[in-house]
This record gives C-alpha cells, structure tokens and sequence, in this order.
C-alpha cells in the first residue's frame, strides 16, 4: 500500500461525512481553453480490480514528478470520487450524482479501469460517463518507453491516434436478422430507396452507421490543434472512403474542409507534394487498411492519426500491440474542456489485491493529464524515470515476463515498489 506515504498524505479519500471547502479548481473558459491554478483540485475514481492498486500507483509518481519539478509552487489537490463496486458498496449506486458533480466542478479527472456487471444490466459506466461530458475524442498517445515487445524497432512507433468517441456505428442502431423490424427496414430499403434484392436478402441482419459533420469537425479540429502544438508533422486523416462514401468518404472530405478554416489556413498543409515546414503539419488521407500495413512497414513517418470510431478502435490496438500491448498505453477521453484520462485496459480481475498489476497505463495516463493541463515538465520527467526503469530492466510480472521472452533477466517487484522505482528516477 502506498496510502500511507508522505507523497499520498494529502489525498482527500471518499468519505460520507468529509468537507470540500476552499479547493481551487479548473474552470473553463467560453472559448473551452482551461485556465490552471497553481493547486487545482483534481478528481480521481479508483475503479474496480486492480483499480485501487494502480492508482496509488498513479497518485504516488504523479505526485512525485510535481514535487520535484515545482517544489512548493504547483500540487494537485486529488479528490476521490466513487464509481463502479466501490460506489454501490458505499451508496447503492455504480455512478452517483456527487462522482457527475465533481468531475463537472473539477474539470479534469482520471479513472481505473470499471468493470460492467454482467447480468445487472450491463450498463457501461464508461459509456454514461463519455455521454454525460461528452468527451467526444478519444486520445491515445502510443510510443515506446524500453518494455518488451513483439517488433525489432519499436522505437519508431510515436504516433497518437485520435479517435472519435460519439459517431459512428456505436451510436447507430442495428436490426437482427428475421426479425420484424429487420424486414421493416429492407422493405423500406428496397421499395423506396433503391436498394437490390440481392444486397438485402430476406435473411438480412442490418447495423446503420451515421456519421455527422459537426460531430466529425470538432474532432478533427482537436487533433490538428494538438498536431500543431506539440509540433507534429504528418497527419493522417483515415477512412474505407472508397467504400463508405456517405460515412466514412465524408468523414475524410469534412476533414479537409475543416484545414481550410481560418484557424488552420497556412499552417495545414493539404497539397501531396508540399513538405510541412516549421510550425506546419501536413494533412494527408489513407485508407484503413493502407494504414494498417503502414503501421507495421513505416511507422515513423505518422505521428498522429485522425480516425473516426471504428477505424479508430482497430488503428489503436494495432499501434499498442506494437510496442507491447495496451498495458503500456495511456489515454484521455476529451471533449469541450472537460477531460478524463484512463488506463486502456480493463479490471484483470484475477490480479486483483495481489499487488501484481502494471501501473504503467494509468501512470502514463497521469502523464498526459500533466501534459493536458500544460505542467509538461513534469510529465516529461515521469516519462523519462519510466524509461530508465525499464532500462534498469525492473518491471512487475508481466513486464519480466516479456523480457525473459527475449532472453533478457529483469527484476520483479511489486505495483507499489514498482511505482517507488520510477518516483527514484524522476
Ligand atoms: P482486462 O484488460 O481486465 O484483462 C485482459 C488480460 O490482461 C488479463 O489476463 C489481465 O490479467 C491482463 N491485464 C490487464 N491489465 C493488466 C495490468 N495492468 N497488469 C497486468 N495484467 C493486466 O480485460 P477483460 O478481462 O476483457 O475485462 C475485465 C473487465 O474490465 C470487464 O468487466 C470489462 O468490461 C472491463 N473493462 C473496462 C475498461 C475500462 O474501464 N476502460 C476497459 C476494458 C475492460
């Protein structure tokens, strides 16, 4: 446990009767651009399984980074907010109004990993979470820090892959096959809208996809004004356009529109032969299944790609499967302002309370929240302390065994001494 350590000394833990007063939080202006004081109150939920485990993990280097790159003059005021089996334990609820309340008033936040029961329901909490903040961009940064991996040079894997979070055919609707719905819609289809007996036989099972364009701008603006600030290069804005005109065909031509507007007009580039120049980034369109193979036979030439949700959710595994699996991914789910990073992976329920688990998802995830509130002095030292760890070749089970996979010995600890070897490093 790292609980009771003087790095996590002042974390304010959920409790029924506990105070939130005089806190400094983020607040958002109209232009959604968040302004930081130098101690904002930041909202954490455990999660479910390993959860607890990798956010002390989390809380303990992030906290470390903080302190030794600002001294006194910036710390993070962290605030548990329930969610998932912790939330119904304590309220009877997986999502209570207090965890909505908090994250609102705070802004910015980071979870675990939750769980969805099965046979309640199955409510994602993920999902009412991205809806009720409408974190409409999925960010996955995804490069290599020194962890094992299953390719020879994993170090010019350094793409981030922005993936739309609210379109696509997860917000569509779906009719099965034989039902009467399913023949509703094909009757429909055929009589009406032109569409072929033979596309649509009787037995047909139908998903509709819809994409829109204001869902699809606001994403890609996202993603260019993050391509431009963190000085990226090439842009790919990705898509089946040659067969999904409507969708996914759209999708690709919003986004070119959307490097025309005034915001971006001389600093994306569009024209195929031009080379970006300093403080450019060149926007170029590849179908899926190009980027796929590019990724695994040229990977250094992309640094961030635009995908819509599909597409985005077979790009990330890819690239993350590259330099060692999700495990080793961060991510943040971000909308207008508000934001909430997350481990990528789920609960590893068997793992759970043996202090086993790879805390390197969420600390990672930590990073980018430093990052996303601009302190990236710090979350570049935590990337560096990450990197030398795994260097000095210590890891927790999953990290050795990758490494005594490649005849390389490695020392193994536990999540919490794990996160005290990085902290070390920092
Ligand atoms: P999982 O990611 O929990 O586990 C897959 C495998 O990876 C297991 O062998 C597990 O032990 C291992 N693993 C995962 N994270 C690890 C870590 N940090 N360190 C070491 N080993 C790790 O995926 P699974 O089993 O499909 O899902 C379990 C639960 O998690 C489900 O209820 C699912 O809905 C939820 N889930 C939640 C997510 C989220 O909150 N963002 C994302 C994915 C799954």
């Amino acid at each position: 446990m790292l609980k009771d350590t003087p790095q996590l000394k002042d974390v304010i833990w959920w409790s029924k009767d506990r105070k939130l007063e005089g806190l400094n939080y983020i607040t958002l202006n109209e232009d959604n651009t968040i302004n930081v004081p130098d101690n904002p109150a930041i909202v954490f939920i455990e999660g479910d399984g390993i959860g607890p485990e990798i956010t002390q993990a989390m809380l303990y280097v992030v906290n470390s980074a903080v302190e030794k790159v600002y001294g006194g003059n910036k710390k993070i005021t962290w605030i548990e907010a329930l969610a998932g089996d912790k939330a119904e334990e304590n309220t009877g609820e997986r999502l209570p109004q207090e965890t909505l309340d908090l994250l609102k008033q705070a802004v910015v936040g980071i979870k675990g990993p939750l769980g969805t029961p099965v046979g309640k329901g199955g409510k994602s909490l993920n999902s009412a979470l991205r809806k009720a903040f409408n974190y409409y961009s999925a960010v996955r940064p995804v490069y290599w820090i020194g962890q094992p991996t299953p390719v020879p040079e994993p170090q010019k894997v350094d793409v981030v892959v922005f993936r739309e979070n609210t379109d696509d055919v997860y917000s569509g609707i779906e009719f099965f096959s034989k039902t009467e719905e399913a023949q509703k819609v094909r009757k429909f289809l055929i009589e009406e809208m032109g569409a072929s007996e033979a596309g649509f036989p009787e037995d047909v099972g139908i998903t509709v996809k819809p994409m829109s364009e204001y869902k699809t701008k606001r994403h890609v603006r996202k993603a260019l004004r993050y391509a431009l600030e963190f000085g990226k290069k090439h842009v790919a804005v990705i898509g089946k356009g040659n067969i999904m005109k409507a969708t996914e065909g759209a999708f690709i031509n919003w986004a070119f529109e959307v490097a025309e507007e005034p915001e971006f007009k001389g600093k994306v580039i569009t024209d195929p032969e031009a080379q970006p120049q300093e403080g450019q980034v060149k926007l170029e369109k590849v179908i899926t299944d190009q980027m796929l193979m590019q990724l695994v036979l040229n990977p250094e030439y992309w640094d961030v790609i635009i995908a819509e949700n599909l597409n985005g959710d077979y790009v990330s595994d890819l690239a993350a499967a590259l330099i060692g699996g999700p495990g080793f991914v961060p991510s943040g789910n971000i909308g207008d302002g508000y934001a909430l990073f997350e481990s990528t992976h789920g609960t590893a329920w068997g793992k759970a309370g043996k202090a086993t688990a790879n805390p390197l998802s969420l600390t990672l995830s930590g990073a980018m929240l430093l990052e996303y509130i601009g302190w990236k002095e710090a979350a570049n030292r935590i990337y560096e302390a990450v990197k030398k760890t795994l260097a000095n070749r210590i890891g927790t089970p999953d990290i050795v065994k990758g490494f005594e996979k490649q005849g390389i010995s490695a020392k193994e600890v536990s999540t919490y001494d794990f996160a005290k070897e990085i902290a070390n490093r920092i």
